[in-house]
């Protein structure tokens, strides 16, 4: 399953980074590690990636055309509720899980807005 991989593994890795060296550690290991965990997330056959209308790390602009589109279309609002995307099209699966955003999350997407 895509969330326990993706959501599951950064969360932890930030959790214990943040416990570890405060928000400066787990600012250097997100950014070091977040492509590598996405990356390992990823099987033969699988494209796995993370997005957002606010990009911190511009290489994850690099989404499928229609995810960015969903993400216009859905635009900014609590994760809750929002259904996301599990779909095929063409013989290809497309599947979207909406993020929650969580106060451990704010420590670093904050007022900047990203
Ligand atoms: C320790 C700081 C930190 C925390 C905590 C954090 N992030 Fe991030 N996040 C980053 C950084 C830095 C990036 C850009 C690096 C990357 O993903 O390659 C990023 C990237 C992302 C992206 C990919 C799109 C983009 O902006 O590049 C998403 C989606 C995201 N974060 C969601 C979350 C969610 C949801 C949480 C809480 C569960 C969270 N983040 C917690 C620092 C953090």
């Amino acid at each position: 399953m895509i969330r326990p991989c993706l959501g599951g593994a950064l969360k932890g890795r930030f959790a214990s980074a943040m416990k570890d060296a405060g928000a400066e550690g787990a600012l250097e290991a997100c950014t070091a590690e977040a492509q590598v965990i996405t990356s390992q997330a990823a099987t033969p056959g699988l494209r796995v990636g993370r997005t957002s209308l606010r990009l911190r790390n511009p290489k994850n602009a690099e989404a499928p055309e229609w995810v960015n589109a969903w993400l216009v279309e859905v635009g900014e609002r609590k994760a809750s509720g929002v259904p996301g995307v599990e779909t095929v099209v063409e013989g290809i699966a497309r599947v979207l899980i909406p993020l929650e955003v969580g106060g451990l999350c704010l420590t670093c997407h904050g007022d900047s807005g990203a």
